[in-house]
């Protein structure tokens, strides 16, 4: 083609107005299985038509690096009013002095309070992966583990939940910079003012992950770390219902280095169209309708943990204060594994994961446990009505793994339960 001649409109435009069926297609066959299947995994949720909007804008073209009024690039009058928003929403749902919402994901926001607020080998106290904590609070493989000295605190032997006289002895002992409380796997609450008494008894920073509980803590459901932390970080894709992203709520004090590692330390150009689905996620938790979906969660959480236990599983912690359950598969059957037992949930519809349970015997591929999170299912608008049933299908799955018929039975009634809360209908 000769670029000085004129062209038609379609030739001219660099877009092809073909549809790409080879990814939209498998996009569609994602849509399905979310509509059809039961989606339990703990840090999944389905997100508003909104907030998709918002995420799919033109805003995904923009370049914003810097802050609201300090960018390195023009045209960003829009971004600045829309981040402003995000901040503001997000400032006011949490009670905080400053906030950054540009992280790209939790793991970042951690990065950035760790790097904005600690220095390479400083001793930090989080809580031991096997034991509910997260990959960055401090496991060897990642970065958290490399660059800084973590000790891990862990779960109290007689009823699995957090120690906390061993996490003062610890603290007493390793002097730690910082505490870092929040957990990927643990079904009770965390009562932030006994950790930031020990914190004060150290002198050490507090930092709250509160990846998985944020929308609980938003809508009431979960105490407020805010008030107790220097710092607070959250994904705003789990139970808030979010854009996949992270967030960092300060104190001013900590306001300036935070913003800092965020840009230019860790990150380049901020992702404004998250920014914006973030902004109407912010907006929807703040609708008194948001506080009885929370609500709900932790209600649909604790009637499947009894529905479950009437199975014959057995709860970790005894059952859930929260949105998750954490299920030791041993007293159901000790053949069991959970990477066999998420294999064959999977093939009837069921998603969830494999988990350890405190002191597994088994690695963290194959584990004795499987997670179990209720913020998808109440989305869709399911109720404690609904949980005996879910609890039953596990039940039937796994009782019947090694029979095809029995677990396409359950397929289909996952399927006929699933028909009555479609979340993408239409
Ligand atoms: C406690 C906690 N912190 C951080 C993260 C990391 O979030 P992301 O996957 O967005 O990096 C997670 C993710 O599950 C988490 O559970």
């Amino acid at each position: 083609m000769n670029p000085s001649e004129p062209c038609d409109l379609e030739t001219r435009v660099a877009w092809t107005t073909e549809r790409d069926n080879t990814v939209f297609d498998l996009i569609d066959r994602e849509q399905e299985r979310q509509n059809t299947g039961l989606q339990l995994i703990a840090s999944e949720n389905f997100t508003s038509p909104a907030v998709m909007e918002a995420t799919g804008s033109v805003l995904t073209n923009k370049y914003s690096e810097g802050y609201p009024g300090k960018r390195y690039y023009g045209g960003n009058a829009v971004v600045d009013d829309i981040e402003e928003i995000a901040r503001d929403r997000v400032k006011a749902l949490f009670g905080a002095e400053h906030a950054n919402v540009q992280p790209h994901s939790g793991a970042n926001a951690n990065m950035a309070v760790y790097l904005g607020l600690l220095e390479p080998g400083d001793t930090v106290l989080g809580m031991s992966l096997d034991h509910g904590g997260h990959l960055t609070h401090g496991s060897p493989v990642n970065f958290s583990g490399v660059i800084y000295n973590f000790v891990g605190y862990g779960l109290t032997k007689s009823d699995e939940r957090i120690d906390l006289d061993q996490m003062r002895e610890l603290a007493h002992q390793h002097q730690p910079k910082m505490i870092v409380a929040g957990a990927t796997a643990y079904p009770r609450t965390i009562e932030p003012a006994p950790i930031k008494e020990i914190a004060d008894e150290v002198g050490a920073l507090f930092l709250f992950d509160a990846a998985h509980i944020a929308g609980l803590i938003a809508g009431g459901s979960h105490p407020n770390p805010m008030p107790h932390v220097d710092v607070m970080t959250f994904t705003t894709h789990k139970t808030l219902r979010g854009p996949r992203g992270g967030c960092i709520l300060t104190t001013a004090a900590h306001a300036a280095a935070i913003d800092k590692a965020i840009f230019p330390g860790l990150q380049g150009g901020p992702l404004e169209h998250v920014i914006a689905g973030k902004a109407v996620a912010f907006g929807e938790a703040q609708r008194p309708e948001f506080s009885h979906y929370a609500a709900q969660i932790v209600a649909n959480a604790r009637a499947l943990s009894e529905a479950l236990a009437g199975e014959g599983f057995r709860l970790v912690s005894g059952g859930s204060d929260n949105h998750l359950l954490l299920v030791d598969l041993r007293s159901f059957d000790a053949e069991l594994t959970g990477k066999q037992a998420q294999a064959v949930l999977d093939e009837a519809g069921i998603t969830l994961n494999k988990n350890t349970v405190p002191d597994d015997p088994r690695s963290p591929f194959v584990t004795s446990g499987i997670r179990i999170g209720t913020p998808s299912v109440t989305t869709q608008g399911m109720t404690v009505a609904e949980m005996p049933a879910i609890a039953s299908f596990i039940a039937r799955t796994l009782r019947e793994r090694d029979d095809p018929d029995a677990v396409a039975a359950v397929r289909a009634d996952v399927a006929e339960l699933c028909a009555r809360f479609t979340p993408y209908g239409g």
